[in-house]
Parts: C-alpha cells; sequence; structure tokens
C-alpha cells in the first residue's frame, strides 16, 4: 500500500508554457518513491477544498505539474514563485494499467489531459501514437517529451490554427483506419473532456479496443471518504460483483428495487480512489 504524504514543498519552478498554461516543478522524495503514471496529488490553493493535479513527470525527485490557469486556485498557484512553499498531498489514486509489449500505446488527448499522458509517455520504452486536440494552436502545450521521445504526433484545433480543424474525438476517429488500429494491435489511453472521453470509449467499444480513460471529476477529500466524485461503473465479469449482484438491494421510496439501468447492474466507484484511471469497458457514461 502506498504511503500518502502531506507535506509543505519549496516551488523550483513556476514558468509558462502558453499564455495559460504553467509547469510547475517541486523535490518530492516521497512522492518519487511512488513512480505510477496515473496518480494525482491535491495542492492547498487557498481555497475551501484543496485541488486535484496529475504528476505530469518525474525525474529523479522533481516532480512536474502541468497544470491550466482556470479559476481562483490555480489563479493563485500561477503568482508563485521560485521559493514559495505550497502544502501537497499524495500521491493519490490508481495510476494506468501497465502496457504489454507488444501493442501500440494509443493516447488521445483533450486540452490539458495531456499532462496526465505524459508523464505515462516518460515512463514507456516505445514511442506510440498521439492524437491531440486543443483549442487553438497557442493552447499546444507539452509535447516536447513526445517529440524527444520520437512519437508520432497528430494534432486538431477547434479553430483550424494547427493540424486538422476539429475535436480530438473526430480527429481520432478519422485515423483509426489509416493507421490500421484494432484490438489486437493497440490500447488506447485517453484524457480530456468528459465527452471527449465517452466518444472515445464507444469507439473503443465498437472496434473492440481495450481503452483506459483518466477522469477529471470535481474532487473534496481525495481519498474516497466523502463520496462526492462518484462514477458509475458495471463490473459483470469481477466475481465479488457477481456474488454482490444478485442480493443487492436498495430502499427507493419505500420500495425495495433492484439497482440496475436497462437490466445492467450497476455500483459506483470513488474517481479519487478506484481511479481516475478507469477501464472504458466498466463506466457507465449517463
Ligand atoms: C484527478 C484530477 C487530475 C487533474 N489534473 C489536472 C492537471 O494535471 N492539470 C490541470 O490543469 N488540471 C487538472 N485537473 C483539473 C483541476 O483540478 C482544476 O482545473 C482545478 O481544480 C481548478 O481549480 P480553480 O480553483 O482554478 O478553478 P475552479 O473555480 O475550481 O474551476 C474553474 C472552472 O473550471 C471547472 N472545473 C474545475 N475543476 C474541474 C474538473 N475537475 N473538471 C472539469 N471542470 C472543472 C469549474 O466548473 C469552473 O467552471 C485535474 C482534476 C482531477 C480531478
Ligand atoms: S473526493 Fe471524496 S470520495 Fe472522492
Amino acid at each position: 500500500m502506498v504511503k500518502l504524504y502531506q507535506a509543505d514543498v519549496e516551488i523550483i519552478e513556476n514558468k509558462h508554457l502558453t499564455p495559460v498554461h504553467k509547469l510547475l516543478a517541486f523535490n518530492s522524495k516521497q512522492i518519487a518513491a511512488h513512480p505510477i503514471p496515473g496518480k494525482f496529488i491535491t495542492i492547498d490553493l487557498g481555497q475551501f477544498f484543496r485541488r486535484p493535479f496529475c504528476i505530469a513527470g518525474v525525474n529523479g525527485t522533481k516532480i512536474d505539474i502541468l497544470y491550466r490557469i482556470i479559476g481562483p486556485g490555480t489563479e493563485y498557484l500561477s503568482k508563485l514563485k521560485k521559493g514559495d512553499k505550497i502544502n501537497v498531498f499524495g500521491p493519490l489514486g490508481t495510476g494506468y494499467s501497465p502496457l504489454a509489449k507488444d501493442v501500440l500505446p494509443v493516447f488521445v488527448s483533450g486540452g490539458t489531459g495531456i499532462a496526465s499522458l505524459r508523464y505515462l509517455a516518460q515512463t514507456l520504452n516505445k514511442p506510440g501514437l498521439l492524437f491531440y486536440g486543443a483549442k487553438t494552436k497557442k493552447e499546444i502545450v507539452g509535447l516536447e517529451l513526445f517529440k524527444k521521445k520520437k512519437w508520432k504526433i497528430i494534432l486538431s484545433t477547434d479553430d483550424g490554427s494547427l493540424g486538422s480543424k476539429c475535436n480530438a474525438c473526430d480527429l481520432f476517429n478519422r485515423y483509426l483506419s489509416t493507421y490500421k488500429l484494432n484490438n489486437l494491435s493497440s490500447v488506447v489511453f485517453a484524457c480530456g473532456p468528459k465527452p471527449m472521453m465517452k466518444g472515445i470509449s464507444a469507439k473503443a467499444k465498437e472496434k473492440g479496443m481495450k481503452c483506459y480513460v483518466s477522469l477529471e471529476e470535481k474532487m473534496a477529500c481525495g481519498v474516497g471518504a466523502c463520496r462526492g466524485c462518484v462514477v458509475k461503473v458495471t463490473n459483470l465479469k469481477s466475481p465479488a460483483f457477481q456474488e454482490k449482484a444478485g442480493s443487492r438491494l436498495m430502499m427507493q421510496d419505500g420500495q425495495i428495487k433492484n439497482q440496475s439501468i436497462n437490466n445492467i447492474e450497476f455500483d459506483y466507484k470513488a474517481c479519487c480512489k478506484d481511479g481516475p484511471v478507469f477501464d472504458s469497458a466498466e463506466l457507465l457514461w449517463d
């Protein structure tokens, strides 16, 4: 079991990568000791709840966070300088599953979703295929590592200022057959806005491809205690679920009802503890 660590750490870098993105770095031996891509930390940014951020890279004991300035918390973070301290907590959640030797990693990133995939790419010993969609050319971020590791990068922007004029989901759908991506040759890893991940999951399901998504639900505690970040899942194959499924009943309006949607048994999982990375086949998107 990974030991959670909370401490004030000193910022060693907080630099702009684009007008709306920054790369923040700090040293933490404890967080670096569990180098699993897909895990995240929370940072106290002077708001009521701590804010979650993926680990975007680890070099020695240096931890990278790649973030978009979007609201009061990240605005506050963006103003901090080298030498300032932040309180970090982690590493939290479950990360990406290891990749089998003979398959091509296919990443689909929408916007700041690149942060989580950047660290995964760093740990893989072979290049893959990256589909990356952003609003505009100026918001394409975090590609240096992919270029250095010789990934094939296919870009799109909403305004057509770079790459195809479409979103990451349409880009992925468009190039599936070009790159002969199928269930035997490739595994998909996606991170970005929910509609994008829903679309990618549907396409992967249609093609029988294994697909992992990293969800970004709003979080409070970050450790599975408040249930504020739950997502609906099905897991018909799990023996534990099968055992529960027959007997699980719940009270609703004074009546006892089975927990089911269209006869599909479902359950809830905490995005922060059981995720944020999920096998897309177990998610019920609604
Ligand atoms: C597991 C996880 C990992 C994350 N990793 C990163 C990362 O690596 N880099 C990064 O830039 N961001 C990441 N995020 C999102 C980040 O946590 C939010 O952008 C941040 O909390 C915003 O805080 P704020 O106070 O600046 O803005 P808020 O005032 O909290 O939000 C500003 C706006 O953004 C929306 N918003 C806030 N959080 C989310 C969210 N999780 N999903 C969708 N919309 C949201 C709000 O609805 C609001 O409209 C991650 C979120 C999760 C759950
Ligand atoms: S944020 Fe509290 S359970 Fe996930």
